[in-house]
Formats: C-alpha cells, structure tokens, sequence
C-alpha cells in the first residue's frame, strides 16, 4: 500500500479554511469540491491510458487517451457524495457505483445500508472517495469489498486522516501492492467518540447538515 500525503499551499489554505467552525455549508462544500480536484490530480497519477493516434490539424501524431473500460468512483454515502462532482469534472468518462456505509457512532463499527456496484470489478480501476478516514473501519471494509469483487488497483481519496486509523488501515491491507490511499493531511489523534482532532468536525453534517 502506498499512502500520499498532498503537500501543496493551496491543498493546505482550503483546508485551513475547512476546518474553520464558521465556514457556512455552502462555503465548505464549495471547498471540499476545490480540494478533491487537487487531490484527484495527484490521486489519477497511475490511471491507465492507451497510446493512440489522432490528427491534428497540422500533423499526425499519438498521445495518451483514458483506457477503456473507464476507472469506476465510488462515493461513500454519505459525506463522500460531496467529493464525487470534484471527481467526475477531471475524470468524466468514469462510471460512477455508490456504497453506502454508516459509523454506529458507539461502537465506531461500520455497517453497509447501500450497494450500487457492478458485481464483477474484475480488472477495474477504482477510486474511492470519503473525506474522513477516522478509525478506519469504513475504509477497510470498503477496500476489502472491492478487492474481493475483483479490482485490481484500489485508490482512496480522502481530506483528513488520523494516525490511527491510517495504521489499521495499512495493518489490513498494507500487505497489497494495488492500494493507494491519498489525503489532504493526517492529523494529531483520534478522540474518545471516534473523531479526529483538530479534525473538521462532522463531515456529512457540515455538507448537508
Ligand atoms: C464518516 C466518514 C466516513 C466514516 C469514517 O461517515 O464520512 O465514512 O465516518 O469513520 P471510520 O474511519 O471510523 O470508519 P459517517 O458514518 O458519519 O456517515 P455519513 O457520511 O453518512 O455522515
């Protein structure tokens, strides 16, 4: 497993700004899309293109076009259905699956309630996208499905990350080559009721309240 962690001003200012308590929802979701555009470049940076020929209007020539089939975005409802418009805009041809996942917010272990995937994923590329890897148990188990349905290279987006559930998830699944994890930062600890400090406090609430 690969974990990259984007180190670019701007990726950090739009952050800063994110987690800023004040930041309206219309704001933070205006950045959240600002910020996954900037991940997604650096996230896309193996995504499988063929060698093909085109005409310019001068000459004959070959370049790079998107292989098909497309790589496949998979939002984690529900917080990463504010990342997928980032996404789709530097990725238009993907094709889209969703996996709706909960955090019990006692236990932190999560639960799938939706699942809109093609069965067969072998061979895909896939990019996964949740802004928030906290335990690491929703990420985990969203790896491991799509592993089992056959992807054979697995990259997840996300905004924050902490130390802990980083770990976990390189401790499941650090061992395969084709896992990527990419992340904004990784912040200074986890807290008693599974959030991450400082964090941005609840995601999916401060997206769509
Ligand atoms: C949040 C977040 C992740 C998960 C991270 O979602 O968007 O999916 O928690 O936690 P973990 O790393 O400890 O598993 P949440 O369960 O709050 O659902 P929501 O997106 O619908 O708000």
């Amino acid at each position: 497993m690969r974990t990259i962690v984007v180190d670019h001003p701007l990726v950090a200012h739009k952050l800063t700004v994110l987690r800023d308590e004040a930041t309206p929802s219309p704001t933070f979701r205006l950045l959240v899309d600002e910020l996954v555009t900037l991940l997604a470049y650096e996230a896309t940076r193996d995504v499988r293109v063929v060698d093909r020929e085109i005409r310019t209007p001068v000459a004959e020539t070959r370049g790079a076009h998107l292989a098909s089939p497309p790589p496949i975005v998979v939002p984690i409802l529900r917080a990463g259905l504010g990342m997928l418009d980032g996404m789709s805009r530097l990725l238009p041809k993907a094709e889209v699956g969703f996996l709706g996942m909960v955090r019990n917010e006692i236990t932190l272990e999560a639960t799938t309630y939706a699942n809109r995937l093609p069965d067969d994923l072998t061979g895909r590329q896939c990019f996964l996208i949740d802004p928030m890897l906290a335990t690491g148990g929703t990420l985990i188990m969203a790896i491991e499905y799509l592993l089992a349905k056959g992807a054979d290279d697995v990259t997840a987006v996300c905004l924050l990350a902490a130390p802990e559930g980083l770990a976990a998830v390189e401790e499941a699944v650090g061992h395969r080559a084709e896992v990527t994890v990419v992340v904004a930062a990784v912040d200074d600890h986890l807290d008693e009721h599974g959030y991450i400090v400082p964090g941005l406090g609840d995601a999916g609430d401060r997206l769509y309240g």
